[in-house]
């Protein structure tokens, strides 16, 4: 369920026109993203789908502000991104915790930084470390945790700094079935709690279904397509096995192979 915006109020966050243009290191140019435009509303969820090279990474990036369009803005509340800020939450493809920290000291990081006093920092910590389910294990350091909660460290570092957006690249990409369909309920659960602007990055269609509010599909750098995921919230597994479900992953697939999509919901980017 999506926030109410405030009648007149920019949308949370607003990508204008962005257009991105790389260099190789032999100078020839790539341009990964073109004339993209995407509004993204309070708490609205977005998995980002479409195949390898097609973008999807250079977008998010620049929502983080880890790099400038060469075209084009990306406004916050209306205000242009330059940089990256503590407003928005990155959590990378690859383990991004640091080995030498317990579970607890990686969450309790960020807060560090910020300067919060020790026992309320054990307390946030502790929260966020409850919410994705390794009470257990937050005196361990990341070498004897398995992928999965390493993931979820990962995940409760980002959300204790309480970011207003949460940017996610394929972060489940690397696990196995079972422990990506639980951390995707987990990632509901938590979005349900604390709703909060989500741009998730996903090569797995069902993944994509299962969490988005809406589906973007690139393609060569562009916005192919916008796809509305009618599904209520809360959802729950039980989702998975719906008929409608399987529509509309067939729609997708449809899409993704090249072929037209007799999909009425969505609409060309
Ligand atoms: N640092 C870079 N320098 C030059 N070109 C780059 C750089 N990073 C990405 N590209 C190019 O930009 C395009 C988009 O890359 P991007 O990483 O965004 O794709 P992606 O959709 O995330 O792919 P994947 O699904 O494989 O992660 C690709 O053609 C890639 O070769
Ligand atoms: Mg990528």
């Amino acid at each position: 369920m999506l926030a109410a915006q405030t009648a007149g109020a920019p949308p949370h966050i607003r990508l204008q026109g962005v257009r991105k243009v790389m260099k190789t290191e032999r100078g020839a140019e790539i341009v990964a993203l073109s004339g993209v435009d995407l509004d993204i509303a309070e708490g609205e969820f977005i998995a980002v789908i479409g195949p390898s090279g097609c973008g999807k990474t250079t977008l998010l990036n620049q929502i983080a502000g880890l790099a400038e369009p060469s075209q084009g803005r990306i406004l916050l509340h209306g205000k242009e991104v330059h940089g990256p800020g503590r407003d928005r939450g990155v959590v990378f493809q690859g383990d991004a915790i640091f080995y030498w920290r317990t579970v607890r000291r990686n969450v309790e990081y960020g807060l560090e930084i910020q300067g919060m006093p020790k026992a309320e920092r054990r307390d946030h910590a502790e929260r966020y470390i409850r919410l994705v389910g390794l009470a257990d294990f937050a005196e361990l350091y990341p070498k004897e945790l398995s992928g999965g909660m390493r993931k979820r460290c990962q995940i409760a570092t980002v959300l204790a700094n309480n970011p207003d957006v949460l940017l996610m690249d394929e972060p489940f990409g690397a696990l196995d079935y079972p422990t990506k369909c639980q951390l995707q309920e987990e990632v509901l659960r938590i979005h349900t709690r604390e709703p909060r602007a989500t741009v998730f990055v996903t090569h797995d269609i069902e993944e994509a279904l299962f969490l988005a509010d809406r589906i973007v599909v690139m393609e060569r750098g562009r916005i192919r397509r916008i796809v509305d995921v009618p599904f209520g919230r809360p959802r729950d597994s039980a989702l998975r096995i719906e008929p409608a479900f399987s529509d509309l992953k067939a729609e997708l697939w449809a899409l993704l192979e090249g072929g037209h999509a007799p999909a009425a919901r969505g609409h060309d980017g």
